[in-house]
């Protein structure tokens, strides 16, 4: 994901942008630039790979005395992660940095093209500084001309620009996407997409409202929403790098799972216009000859695999089969080449799977990646990838990067449903509808959250949990027990719901704690009755669902969805807060769970 620098004031600004992206740099990103204006003078500089290229190109340049400058690391979404599409983007006097998406780029740029404007990029941020220019040309102040650029803009962005017309001024620009004004004691002005590059710099910040903008210089700052000026309320800045990387959670762990409906909000963008879905990666993907698709995953992305492997059957109508690529690796496959090998993995890495995937090239089969980390060794082999945009993962317990690789998975089942045609433009409709609701279904619901703080302390003993759950929430009962167990070093397991009576139900007494998965989309009479049976053995039920259900011992009410993908992604985070909250209760290091580490190497 993107990340945002800015500065005005009398430090070395070079310096001070560099290590601010250095503070940014675990959000993930393929390219970085920076921009500073001093004495008139614009000097950019932009580098494609890790910000040490960029440190690089810039090693003689320095800008002492008062001056201002911008940097930004890109995670790419509209256009190759070149150098060409690194910001900032440039006019003719002007610079932009940009987080987000500009919707309605494709117009304004047809626009400004018609009018004889060049774009050198692929990028939909560079219209933003063209607009700018074009207002300037019209005799409108430079306030003037950012607002009525701002006003044109539709969709997600955090901006900064800087030009020679103002050279004393940042414009700045919020909706939707993070940004940060601070300031200092001694006359210094700070911009970032997140607290970590202000810290020790900053003395007090405001966080910017949605739909804000406005300019800051030595003399003033000043902030609208429509034509209302707002008075910013500052508040200091907490000095600690590590509190700020989390952002104030407690752990990495409980930072991204609250950063699920951003992050998902990334899996979709550009992936979905006018009701179709778009894979960008796919293009020229054949799935013509494939009558199968078999997956090979470990772990958490095993679970997404299974989930999967229902809508890849449900909607594609294509059959599917998943492996966990341990066992597939040993087991002397049968591999056919009219079978699709695809594999899941957030770190790109994993031994077993990348092995996996290394046995299904030898047999010659069509390959595809599910992956997070572009240009990991599963994404150098892999036929195609998509990239699942979940930005770095750094608790060991995968939360968002099995969010986005659902919600990706489910972007293929589309993709190559309607690749075979097999299913109708209604259904294809309605299931584009339930998609783009998922940013809004994963964000987290406080109340809920201070629930499962309350409730977590009857959970920190007995002899196990058992989550249950039937289809795609019997994957989902998998991760729930995988995330418990991980965190807590509680036993844990995840059950078909309709399972437990050939066998584990033996385990029911009072101190068996079952987590109950009962959505209403998706055979809830059944599930409650496996519930019942359970119940009746006296386990304590912990039901998770949007129907009151008497017998529960303690009761989480959800949302009446209609799809039961949103049921399944906001029982997803119900599910992970839960073993979160235990979790911390017991005392456990979150973040690094004992004998776990988050990239398996090794077979
Ligand atoms: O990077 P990968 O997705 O390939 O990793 C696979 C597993 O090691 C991983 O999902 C592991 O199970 C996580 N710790 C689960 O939270």
């Amino acid at each position: 994901m993107c990340g945002i620098v800015g500065y005005i004031g009398k430090r070395e600004k070079r310096e001070f942008l560099l290590d601010g992206l250095r503070e940014l740099e675990y959000r993930g990103y393929d390219s970085a630039g920076i921009a500073v204006l001093h004495q008139n003078e614009i000097n950019y500089f932009k580098a494609g790979g890790k910000l040490d290229n960029l440190i690089e190109k810039t090693k003689d340049f320095r800008s002492i005395g008062f001056g201002l400058g911008i940097a930004h690391t890109r995670w790419a979404t509209h256009g190759k992660p070149t150098e060409i599409n690194a910001h900032p983007h440039w006019g003719e006097f002007s610079f932009v940095i940009h987080n987000g998406i500009i919707e309605n780029y494709m117009e304004i740029k047809k626009e400004l093209q018609s009018e004889g404007v060049v774009f050198l990029s692929q990028t939909d941020s560079e219209v933003i500084v063209h607009l700018f220019e074009k207002f300037i040309s019209q005799n409108l102040t430079p306030q003037i001309a950012f607002e009525k650029t701002v006003q044109s803009l539709k969709g997600a962005f955090a901006v900064l620009l800087i030009s020679k017309v103002a050279s004393e001024t940042i414009f700045f620009a919020k909706n939707a996407v993070p940004l940060i004004l601070g300031k200092s004691s001694i006359d210094e002005i700070f911009f970032g997409s997140s607290d970590a590059p202000l810290i020790g710099f900053a003395d007090e910040v405001t966080y910017l409202e949605d739909g804000t903008y406005g300019w800051a210089n030595k003399e003033e700052i000043q902030i609208y929403k429509g034509s209302q000026k707002l008075k910013p309320v500052f508040k200091p800045l907490n000095t600690s790098k590590i509190y700020a990387q989390k952002d104030g959670f407690r752990f990495f762990m409980e930072k991204e799972i609250y950063e699920q409906s951003a992050v998902a909000s990334e899996t979709l963008m550009g992936r979905i216009k006018d009701d179709k879905v778009f894979l960008e990666e796919l293009n020229g993907y054949d799935f013509n000859d494939i009558d199968e698709i078999k997956i090979c995953a470990c772990g958490t992305s095993y679970h997404a695999a299974l989930t999967s492997s229902y809508l890849f059957e449900r909607l594609a109508k294509i059959r599917c089969s998943v492996e966990i690529a341990s066992e597939f690796r040993y087991k002397e496959p049968l591999l056919d080449k009219k079978t699709l090998f695809l594999v899941i993995s957030q770190s790109g890495e994993t031994a077993d799977t990348l092995e996996a995937l290394k046995m299904a090239k030898r047999a010659g089969l069509k390959t595809l990646s599910i992956c997070n980390v572009d240009n990991s060794s599963i994404v150098r082999l892999s036929d195609a990838t998509i990239l699942t945009r979940a930005g770095i993962e750094k608790g060991v317990a995968s939360t968002k990067a099995f969010a986005t690789q659902v919600l990706s998975l489910w972007l293929l089942a589309l993709h190559v449903a309607k690749f075979n045609n097999n299913i109708s433009d209604e259904k294809c409709t309605s299931e584009i509808k339930a998609i783009r609701g998922i940013p809004a279904v994963l964000k987290v619901d406080e109340e809920i959250h201070e629930k499962l703080h309350r409730l977590s302390k009857r959970y920190l003993h007995g002899h196990g949990f058992f989550f249950i759950g039937r289809d795609i929430f019997f994957p989902l009962a998998l991760e729930g027990a995988l995330k418990l167990k991980e965190i807590s070093y509680l036993h844990a397991e995840g059950y078909p719901a309709g399972e437990m009576k050939h066998g584990p139900i033996a385990l029911a007494d009072s101190t068996l704690f079952t987590v109950a998965l009962m959505p209403q989309n998706m055979l809830y009479d059944k599930t409650k009755s496996n519930v019942e049976e359970l119940s009746a053995r006296d386990a304590t039920i912990l039901a998770i669902s949007p129907k009151e259900f008497v017998l529960a011992d303690d009761f989480i009410k959800t949302q009446p969805y209609e799809h039961p993908m949103s049921e399944f992604f906001e029982m997803m985070v119900i599910t992970q807060l839960l073993a979160l909250e235990i979790s911390i209760r017991l005392g456990n290091d979150v973040d690094m769970p004992r004998n776990l580490a988050k990239s398996v190497t090794v077979e």
